[in-house]
């Protein structure tokens, strides 16, 4: 039988170390938006793990949606060139938001989002990711809730793919070179 576990060079972050993280993300976020009228907006499909697991560590009242945008086609870089494919199903006008977003690779794709979010005026509008890989930053990136920095490796599992696979893996983790180079 397959198994995608097989094609993992090394695992990263673990489902415990993971749990923990986003309990810590939860709580500041608890802490930062009492009172609030919060919404959290997922990006679609990498951020579904992430965003479910972090939806359960918040315990103010708070709304979900979801945006999905593309940028990399089935490559592993980036094209520069985002386009939505799914818009956000509710108004955020004068509400504050926080994207959901897996991991910040160059940068553009927040960027991106960020001025695009910003043209229907929320009351404030702020980035939680899991990952962070700064040393292929491109474009400055103000983030306020990052979970890990890691290495400019290809990352999968958890939300994360490589050509929409490996998204089931309950941890995060290097893919072998060997399918990807
Ligand atoms: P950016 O626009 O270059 O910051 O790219 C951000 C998006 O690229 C992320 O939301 C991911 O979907 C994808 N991405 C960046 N690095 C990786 C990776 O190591 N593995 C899988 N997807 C990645
Ligand atoms: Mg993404």
């Amino acid at each position: 039988m397959q198994n995608i576990n097989n094609d993992i060079k090394e695992i990263l972050y673990s489902q415990e170390q993971l749990k923990d993280k986003i309990k810590e993300i939860g709580k500041n976020i608890n802490r930062d938006y009492e009172g609030k009228d919060l919404v959290l907006v997922g990006i679609l499909k990498g951020s579904v793990m992430f965003m479910s697991d972090l939806l359960r560590e918040i315990t103010i009242p708070c709304q979900m949606d979801f945006m999905a945008v593309s940028s990399y086609g089935n490559s592993t870089e980036t094209s520069g060139v985002v386009r939505i494919l799914k818009d956000l199903d509710f108004q955020i006008k004068g509400k504050h938001i926080i994207i959901v977003e897996d991991i910040i690779d160059t940068g553009i794709t927040l960027k991106y989002l960020m001025k695009y979010l910003k043209s229907r005026n929320p009351k404030s509008l702020e980035i939680a990711c899991l990952l962070n890989k700064p040393e292929r930053r491109e474009i400055e990136i103000d983030v306020k809730y990052s979970g890990y920095n890691v290495p400019d490796y290809f990352i999968v599992g958890y939300g994360i793919d490589f050509a929409e696979k490996y998204r089931n893996l309950p941890y995060i983790g290097i893919l072998k070179e060997e399918l990807y180079k």
